[in-house]
């Protein structure tokens, strides 16, 4: 009588702190930045109610559980040790603090060739998984420009983009890197309460839910940093100068690392990068595909990637040119898709505009309309602009005038001519936000935050998740021209 009088006070006990539970995550949904002990934190399921009645079958299993436990002493060890690695887990995730992750190099990776440009061991940083994300991958591939001749690809290699000398020890994992639910969609329980049944069954409930709802906080994930200065491409070497271009080698060495490190036993895996990076991510996507069974769920993702064949505002091809430089000085033909090359010239097939809609794999492109990087380095950069009359417009939007605006829709319709036909496909898809801005998931303000860019109500992580997680059919957002997004966070140049 008295475990069956236990077994309804837990019961019922259970069903008010859902209902709490749930007005929380309610609150929660429309204000990240909200934390509390003894509260529940952030979901970002679509459905409240659904998500009311798994708690409810949780529950009632668990408060089963506890009161079963609860009449053997082995329980309680059992009990106590589940209360410590909650408590673990807890601390390390709802911690105020950045996680700040290690770089570690590819031991194996000399004996493959697969060096940076000064010869030096690429390298990796990888904040493993757990909970329900342990068997989940998300590699992140870096960006930050590119060697078009020899005289930038020798200066490279003094740097932490040609060196892994001069790479960072550890890096802050933020935005899609994130290990924390306020900061990269999931849901995590976070309360206390005196008296063993309801601890019990409250860890019981948290671990069960860390397996319900969980974007990529608690995957594996990894940066693969960038020091070949050919968007992981390349496949050469200058032998007088000693430059080695070998980012081809790298990118296959660094996936047998992660497949040995478990990898090849992914569930989900989603294949990132922002910048050249992010045109990274477009070049291996089907590879990536590849390199994993069947049975895994294999997407990829760009962010600012989309790089375009564009005229600049002296009627010049600036990017076009920069491009064919990378293409010559790492002699890339040979690396690239050959459903490109069979009917375009190399340079033509390192731009994303031909070849996104030949890949066969998911793809979702994220990009801002006006490319903050692409406005300055390509449509007005110094030498198409000898008279610096673009300068200010360039590094602040405000200080355009209409003409400057014009030129500027002027690219967002070639953006969109360029999507058109990977649009098509429902497995795709798209977040084409009016900013000014280049790189949004990586930093926190644009990817989770209260006061992130948004389309049709959904912040970047929100769509992202949306579509990796298949919860909505045919993700197309693509905003309306400037200047009618107020959600942005529109970068300006000193
Ligand atoms: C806008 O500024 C540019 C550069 O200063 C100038 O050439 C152009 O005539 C201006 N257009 C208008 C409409 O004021």
């Amino acid at each position: 009588i008295k475990i069956i009088l236990n077994f309804f006070i837990v019961v019922s006990l259970h069903a008010l702190v859902v209902s709490v539970c749930v007005i929380r995550i309610e609150i929660q949904y429309f204000n990240p930045s909200f934390r509390a002990r003894s509260s529940c934190i952030c979901p970002l399921s679509s459905s409240t109610k659904e998500m009311r009645n798994v708690l409810l079958i949780v529950l009632s299993v668990c408060s089963v559980a506890s009161v079963v436990r609860s009449g053997s002493s082995d329980g309680f060890t059992k009990l106590r040790d589940t209360e410590t690695a909650i408590s673990l887990l807890e601390k390390k995730l709802m911690a105020p603090e950045v996680a700040m992750v290690p770089l570690t190099l590819i031991q194996g990776a000399g004996s493959k060739g697969a060096v940076c440009l000064d010869g030096t061991l690429p390298g990796y940083h990888l904040d493993r998984g757990f909970g329900s994300g342990a068997k989940n991958w998300l590699i992140q591939l870096e960006g930050g420009g590119w060697c078009n001749n020899h005289r930038t690809c020798v200066y490279r290699k003094t740097s932490r983009r040609g060196s892994s000398n001069f790479m960072e020890k550890t890096l802050p994992f933020t935005g899609i890197l994130s290990n924390k639910p306020p900061e990269n969609p999931g849901l995590l329980l976070n309360y206390h309460h005196h008296g063993s049944f309801y601890k019990c069954s409250i860890a019981l409930l948290l671990s069960t839910l860390l397996v319900a709802f969980a974007d990529f906080f608690n995957w594996n994930r990894v940066k693969l940093r960038y020091c070949d200065g050919a968007s992981f491409a390349g496949d050469s070497q200058d032998e007088s100068s000693q430059i080695f271009y070998r980012g081809q080698r790298i990118w296959q060495a660094a996936m047998e690392e992660f497949l040995s490190l478990g990898m090849k036993g992914a569930n989900q895996a989603l294949l990132s990068g922002c910048s050249a990076g992010g045109l990274a991510s477009i070049l291996h996507c089907d590879e990536f595909r590849e390199l994993l069974p069947s049975s895994t769920k294999v997407k990829c993702l760009s962010d600012a990637g989309m790089f375009l064949d564009a005229v600049d505002v002296s009627g010049g091809h600036s990017l076009r040119n920069m491009f064919q430089g990378i293409v010559t000085v790492q002699n890339l033909q040979k690396g690239l898709s050959s459903t490109c090359t069979n009917h375009l010239d190399p340079t033509s097939c390192f731009f994303p505009q031909n070849l996104v809609s030949d890949i066969k794999t998911p793809m979702f492109l994220l990009n801002t309309a006006y490319d903050s990087w692409q406005i300055q380095e390509s449509l007005a950069p110094p030498t198409a602009d000898p008279g610096g009359i673009w300068k200010a417009c360039k590094s602040d939007h405000s200080q355009c005038n209409s003409s400057q605006i014009q030129f500027f829709q002027d690219f967002r319709n070639q953006m969109m001519f360029a999507v058109n036909s990977f649009s098509k496909s429902d497995q795709n898809g798209l977040f084409i936000n009016s900013c000014f801005a280049h790189c949004q998931t990586e930093r926190q303000d644009t990817w989770f935050a209260q006061d992130s860019p948004q389309l049709n109500g959904k912040r970047v992580a929100e769509t992202v998740g949306d579509w990796y997680f298949d919860r909505a059919k045919n993700i197309k957002a693509i905003d309306c021209a400037y200047p009618c997004d107020k959600t942005c966070h529109n970068l300006i140049f000193e």
